[in-house]
């Protein structure tokens, strides 16, 4: 029998990119093989994401543009999985009555059973977690657990870096966000787990491990009278022979402990990079969303961040337009933005999410364009932070990891021979990008750049040998673009 084709489109955050992955791996098990024409498709996936509203809809016009097809072919089978699947469950088979599958992110063990019953004419399936007030604590959890151990090399960024889930869901419940409904009760994976996973992904060839979770520094796991937090993970990760670097993302600014900020200053192999959002630099709207902690305190998470992890690079995320906020209250946030000096921001215009206390209890009542004037104002103030800040790397050495080829090599990239020149991209342990020229074989090393240009969001380099030492001059007259 011919292999059975998948075919996967993914959006959203990390944790979407590790759950593909993971269904291509398990279908892979199944015999699937991946294919990028829809025509050549036996299943049709698409993971998706919830956060805003933009992203919903774009899902649903990709869905949309599919109904023809399907009328062609209705012997393919079509799934939505990951947050959208959890939130709308049965509106998007109303949405898009050709929908086959219908599956949340802590139920995605399921799909290759499901995929061979609709194959086998059972009609349309759905699996979903519990919602979180449809059963005690640990049913409600036990419904969200994924299949983490399950990996696939070739689904990944690039098969030297990897993400590794170390804690499933959110318990913050801050007022905007759809997270703790679509995944769940906060759960800390067993330590023990994690390590396993890792050295798994370090046999496969991979250097870099990025820790995955939605509230990743808050990170514990207690067992037989022990507890073990983000700072005791990294210290065992970090005797791994093969990973040379760690980093780990989303922190939430309340539970950055100095435990945690000595391990990533004593860990080497540890990015002193740090993703902490602030969402706002108004106390009132702070409250507003719940997030736990006032201006001042994320303040002094950055003072003692500063001091003990000196030279780190700190990114956010900020939402503008949230219910309410007027212009003086966007100005704090400005102003935040400005004396925090962040590598970069992620800005978001508020997206009313149903189901959320925002959207029950706060009228979404800042007009569109006024959402986009502040988020283009702070995107320029952040801008000019980045590129003010990049400057300082103006003639420095930096090492980075070399990823693959730059997004304008892109698509040329597989032509690309042995001692072929291309245009590759790399990143520090700080998360910078750096745009240089060089050969195919780079690709997965540890390179020393010299910086000759920088831009907001990009430095560019050329490789230093110990053979060939050239001047920065040589270099300052080409300017590359990504
Ligand atoms: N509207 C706009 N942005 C949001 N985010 C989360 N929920 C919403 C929403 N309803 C942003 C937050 C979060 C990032 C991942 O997405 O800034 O940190
Ligand atoms: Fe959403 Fe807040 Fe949890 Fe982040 S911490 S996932 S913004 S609820």
């Amino acid at each position: 029998m011919n292999p059975r084709q998948l075919y996967i489109e993914t959006v959203g955050c990390q944790m979407n990119v590790l759950d593909s992955e993971m269904v291509v791996a398990s279908l892979r098990k199944r015999g699937y093989e991946l294919t990028h024409e829809l025509e050549q498709a036996d299943a049709i996936l698409f993971n998706t994401c919830s956060v805003r509203e933009q992203s919903e809809n774009k899902t649903y016009s990709a869905l949309g543009r599919l109904r023809q097809f399907k009328k062609r072919h209705p012997e393919k089978i079509i799934g939505v999985l990951g947050c959208m699947a959890q939130k709308d469950q049965k509106l998007v088979f109303d949405r898009a009555p050709f929908v086959d599958l219908v599956v949340g992110p802590g139920q995605l063990h399921q799909v290759p059973d499901l995929l061979d019953e609709i194959a086998a004419g059972s009609g349309p399936k759905m699996a979903v977690s519990l919602g979180r007030r449809d059963g005690t604590l640990d049913e409600i959890k036990r419904s969200h657990e994924t299949f983490d151990p399950l990996r696939d090399p070739t689904m990944r960024p690039t098969p030297f870096q990897a993400y590794l889930r170390i804690q499933i869901g959110c318990d913050k419940f801050c007022t905007y966000c759809v997270v703790p409904m679509t995944r769940g009760p906060e759960q800390g994976r067993p330590p023990e787990q994690i390590v396993a996973e890792a050295r798994t992904l370090a046999d496969q060839g991979c250097v870099e491990i990025t820790l995955l979770g939605q509230t990743v520094n808050s990170y514990r796991y207690a067992s037989g009278g022990k507890t073990t937090r983000l700072a005791d993970l990294l210290t065992s990760l970090h005797e791994i022979d093969g990973i040379r670097r760690l980093k780990f993302v989303t922190n939430f600014p309340k539970d950055m402990t100095n435990e945690l900020l000595t391990a990533v200053r004593d860990l080497p192999k540890v990015s002193s990079y740090l993703h902490v959002p602030a969402q706002s630099g108004s106390n009132r709207i702070l409250q507003l969303m719940k997030r736990g902690y006032t201006v001042e305190d994320y303040r002094e998470m950055m003072g003692r961040l500063r001091e003990f992890v000196p030279g780190a690079a700190v990114s956010s995320d900020f939402i503008v337009g949230f219910c309410g906020e007027t212009d003086d209250e966007y100005q704090l946030t400005a102003e935040l933005v400005k004396e925090c000096r962040f590598k970069n921001s992620f800005i978001f215009k508020y997206s009313e999410r149903g189901g959320t206390k925002a959207a029950e209890m706060l009228p979404d009542d800042v007009p569109f364009e006024v959402k986009q004037q502040r988020n283009n104002d702070l995107l320029a103030i952040q801008n000019a932070i980045s590129e003010e800040d990049n400057q300082a790397f103006l003639g420095r050495t930096v090492e980075v990891l070399v990823e693959g080829p730059s997004k304008q090599q892109g698509a040329d990239a597989g032509l690309a021979e042995e001692g072929h020149v291309l245009q590759l991209v790399g990143r520090t342990s700080c998360d910078r990008i750096v745009v240089f020229e060089g050969t195919p074989r780079q690709v997965g090393q540890f390179l020393p750049l010299a910086i000759y240009d920088v831009s907001p969001h990009t430095l560019f380099g050329a490789v230093l040998t110990h053979e060939h030492r050239p001047e920065l001059s040589e270099f300052a007259v080409v300017r590359l673009q990504v």
